[in-house]
């Protein structure tokens, strides 16, 4: 395949403090780019970042008819540069974009897409753990139209943006017990941009009170944990692991996935099953609940320091052994080309 590439004629790189890096506030030089025009893609080119142009009817801009993905790019301390699982993000776009009635972008043009990006990015990957170049790849309804019908035109892109670690700080989350993130038959499975947007406002009420992240249980009946915003969850009771089991509601996440092969290859006790919030609330209560994280590419893992359900409150005890940092260390090793990677996760760049 090949990528039409657009230099640009200078690197904003020295004008940006990779110390005070806020998430995905500052965008690297380049973007990729490729439209979807009378039944294919078109030649992908990769161009210097900047605003688009957009018909004000564009169908996404009405329906939203949108999905992205969220990954990293690494650097390892030889300067070598690597993607993690790329072909599962590449399979997550398309089952996301299959729900919203959109066309299925080729492998080619997304694993050689992001290479080529990144490799003309070099100088914005840093090494270290926690710094990465944050990877967005999207799509979009582009046709101008204002039936609430699929569009025959949608543009790819991704945009890349220099990260440190994300959620460093303390984190206390609400577990909701009215607001609801997803549905039986829904698009929750799916990274559509609307899912995110539909939770900005329980999020809203749950920052005033004070809690950074909600998690979401089942819309039917509340009774069971899905996950958070967009992160998955996962519970130490005693020295065992819980998670819920993915379902068409809960976006299965990568690094969801990574832990758990992890943890069964580690002799881990994990359980992947169905959890009520009954089970995490007694846990707690009788202080065997040890631990409670969640995980995502963004924050890899961000161990929860304390949970509200209903007018209750329960805080984490500190843990001399967390499973959470043993974890995030085996990851984050894989990611960063410091541990023998025997799954074939890492891809050179
Ligand atoms: C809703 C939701 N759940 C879970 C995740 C974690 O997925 P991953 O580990 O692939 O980043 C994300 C982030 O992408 C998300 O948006």
């Amino acid at each position: 395949m090949s990528i039409e590439i657009q230099h640009t004629a200078k690197s904003k790189i020295d004008s940006v403090d990779f110390e005070k890096l806020g998430f995905g506030t500052i965008m690297s030089d380049y973007m990729f780019e490729c439209d979807y025009k009378d039944g294919k893609w078109e030649k992908p080119v990769i161009k210097p970042y900047a605003p688009i142009t957009m018909d004000p009817a564009a169908r996404v801009l009405h329906y939203g008819q949108a999905v992205f993905e969220g990954m990293k790019a690494y650097k390892d301390d030889n300067g070598d540069l690597f993607l993690f699982r790329p072909e599962e993000n590449w399979q997550r776009i398309n089952n996301s974009s299959e729900r919203l009635a959109m066309p299925a972008f080729p492998k080619e043009y997304f694993i050689d897409g992001l290479k080529e990006l990144v490799k003309l990015e070099t100088e914005w990957v840093k090494p270290g753990f926690g710094n990465a170049l944050y990877l967005r790849p999207f799509v979009f309804a582009t046709q101008p139209a204002l039936s609430a019908t699929p569009s025959t035109e949608y543009k790819f892109m991704v945009i890349c943006s220099p990260v440190k670690s994300y959620f460093s700080g303390e984190l206390k989350v609400a577990i909701q017990d009215k607001y609801s993130r997803s549905a039986a038959g829904g698009v929750g499975y799916a990274k559509a941009a609307g899912n995110y947007a539909a939770q900005f406002y329980p999020q809203k009420l749950a920052q005033a009170k004070g809690f950074q992240q909600i998690v979401f249980t089942d819309a039917a009946s509340h009774t069971y944990i899905e996950e958070g915003g967009a992160m998955n969850v996962m519970f130490r009771i005693g020295n065992k692991i819980v998670t819920p089991q993915t379902s068409e509601r809960i976006l299965p996440g990568i690094t969801r996935k990574s832990l758990i092969q992890l943890m069964e290859d580690n002799g881990f006790d994990i359980e992947v099953r169905d959890v009520k919030v009954s089970e995490i609330v007694e846990a707690a209560k009788k202080g065997e609940l040890k631990e409670f994280f969640c995980c995502g590419t963004a924050a890899v893992i961000s161990p929860v320091s304390g949970f509200a359900y209903k007018d209750e409150e329960f805080t984490l005890p500190k843990v001399d052994d967390s499973y959470a940092l043993k974890l995030k260390e085996m990851l984050l090793n894989i990611q960063y080309n410091k541990s023998e990677d025997k799954y074939g996760w890492r891809v050179k760049i």
